[in-house]
């Protein structure tokens, strides 16, 4: 595997990273996850753009990424990548010895990205049976809009998902059902799609914001509300979204079945808007 590292292609074996990289230390980094469909890479620029607002908030000493969109692309004609596969970033502080305040003087980010194929096989078979899904307390802190690389909380969280046999975990803060550990989520109610504000307690997804979009090309009305845990049972449709997610749908909370506990038309009809613009990128 070619990998890109501080500005260089070499092979991912032959990186080594500082044990004094702040990424290692503080988890004080950012990353993104890219996903190429038959070797074109789909909404970089987004990614890029989420990366840039996610140094800008973080103070990191380099804040501007567009030219990721090259390096993705270089990442995948090196390693032979022209069917579906996914580019991986991330972005930290950089190395210097441990402290917490910001190196002084500053130090150059640490830049990584590597691309691996990806089979979208086990996805699309969830893709069309829908998975269940358990409720979690959120115990992330409150800056979930920034795509840091501190994700103990998501990791126990999807870990449990994982040993109770179900899809995904989704973190609920004060009532509300906010997200999953990676998948934003969303609900039909009253033939509404509802799903979380774009606040500071989610990830502002490329794939939530492009089915937003879909949404009001297909006509549907679409509510950014919060969805509450104790409302559960108005819900008709549930799925979440994502890089690697794409559509999937929820078929049930905490083994209670969403609506008749099948994937749902609305969800159906955005699956398939989703699939036309993937399949024309
Ligand atoms: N996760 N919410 C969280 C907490 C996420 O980690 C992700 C993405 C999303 C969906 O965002 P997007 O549509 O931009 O991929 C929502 C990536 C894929 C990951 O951690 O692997």
């Amino acid at each position: 595997m070619i990998a890109y590292f501080n500005g260089e292609y070499c092979p991912k074996e032959s990186i080594a990273i500082s044990p004094d990289d702040r990424g290692f230390l503080f988890a004080d980094g950012l990353y993104e996850v890219i996903r190429a469909y038959r070797g074109r890479l789909f909404r970089a620029e987004d990614h890029l753009e989420r990366l840039k607002a996610g140094a800008r908030s973080l103070n990191l000493t380099v804040q501007d990424f567009a030219h990721l969109k090259q390096v993705a692309q270089k990442l995948l004609v090196k390693n032979g990548l022209n069917a579906d596969a996914t580019v991986y970033f991330q972005v930290t502080r950089g190395a210097a010895p441990r402290g917490h305040a910001f190196p002084d003087p500053k130090v150059e980010p640490t830049v990584y990205g590597i691309a691996a194929p990806f089979d979208p096989g086990p996805g699309l078979k969830k893709q069309e049976t829908g998975v269940p899904v358990i409720l979690v307390p959120d115990q992330r802190w409150a800056r979930c809009d920034l795509k840091t690389c501190g994700l103990t909380a998501n990791v126990l969280a999807n870990q449990r998902a994982k040993e109770s046999g179900a899809g995904e975990a989704l973190f609920v803060r004060d009532g509300v059902i906010l997200e999953g550990t990676h998948s934003n989520f969303m609900a039909v109610v009253d033939n509404r799609l509802v799903t979380a504000p774009a606040s500071n307690h989610i990830l502002h997804g490329i794939t939530r914001k492009l089915v937003l979009e879909l949404a009001h090309a297909e006509g549907i009305p679409v509510w950014e509300a919060p969805v509450f845990e104790a409302d559960r049972h108005k819900i008709s449709e549930a799925f979440i979204t994502g890089t690697t997610t794409e559509i999937t749908p929820v078929t049930a909370i905490d083994s209670t079945p969403v609506g008749e506990g099948e994937p749902g038309p609305v969800t159906r009809t955005l699956q398939n808007a989703l699939r036309q613009v993937t399949k024309k990128s």
